[in-house]
């Protein structure tokens, strides 16, 4: 598969066409940002082991069923992925209260969600990805009612998957950003899942060891990354 162009470059990832119009490379870069981009380092390892952790996951996901862009590792930083039509929407699933929930409602952080809370948030930079409902999203047509039903059914689904296959390997899975897009009109799950767009904590110490080490400055961010990585057996080789 040739890469070609350059279509986009995010905060972390960078996306090239390839000489299929159906798929795309996408190309895990080092770059680590927080805070809409306030914050950026550079961390060593960090784009193969996001690389590696989420073809992992994506591979779990789709055994259970749920449909994925991803196709299959292609270097150490890339992988190869379908084509979607992205949503102009992040979706998050709290299985405990922390972070901006604990800021926008006063709630104690750590507290455990039962049933999970699920919100919905427009990816949008420039005003700081406001949290948005249902009807916002059919008003402003970024999604029908069916596929806002679709997305929320996946997303719920992608926790039973996780929450047990981390619980496993000793970790709690405290939350979670997924996107969505479309291909060929069957909704995918898109971007990645990796440390950076999930929360993770020690089952035992409530160690943090995900993203969160970054924007707290704790410093051992991709040491952590590569800990969850050995934890559940991806090969990071
Ligand atoms: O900041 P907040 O508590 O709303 O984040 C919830 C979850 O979504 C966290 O796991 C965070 O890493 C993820 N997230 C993300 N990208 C964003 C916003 C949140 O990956 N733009």
């Amino acid at each position: 598969m040739i890469r070609r162009d350059e279509l986009y470059a995010g905060k972390a990832k960078s996306v090239f066409s390839t000489d299929d119009p159906d798929l795309l490379v996408l190309h895990f870069r080092n770059d680590t940002s927080a805070f809409d981009g306030e914050k950026v380092e550079q961390l060593d390892r960090k784009g193969m082991v996001n690389n590696k952790f989420n073809g992992f996951i994506m591979q779990k996901l789709s055994e259970a069923g749920i449909p994925t862009h991803f196709e299959k590792l292609i270097a150490d930083e890339s992988a190869l992925v379908k084509k979607l039509e992205m949503f102009p929407i992040e979706c998050v699933v709290r299985n405990v209260a922390t972070g901006s929930i604990v800021r926008r409602l006063g709630v104690q952080d750590g507290m455990e969600l039962n049933p999970p809370t699920f919100e919905f948030f427009l990816k949008n930079d420039a005003l700081h990805d406001p949290m948005i409902n249902d009807y916002h999203i059919i008003t402003f047509g970024w999604a029908s009612a069916e596929e806002i039903a679709e997305m929320k059914a996946l997303t719920f689904k992608v926790n039973e998957v996780l929450k047990q296959m981390f619980d496993a390997a000793g970790l709690i899975l405290v939350d979670y950003k997924l996107e969505f897009g479309k291909f060929h009109g069957q909704i995918h799950l898109g971007d990645e899942f990796s440390p950076d767009g999930c929360r993770l904590w020690d089952k035992e110490t409530r160690q943090k060891l995900d993203k969160d080490r970054f924007r707290q400055g704790l410093g051992g961010v991709v040491e952590a990354y590569e800990e969850v990585a050995h934890r559940l057996g991806v090969d990071l080789s």
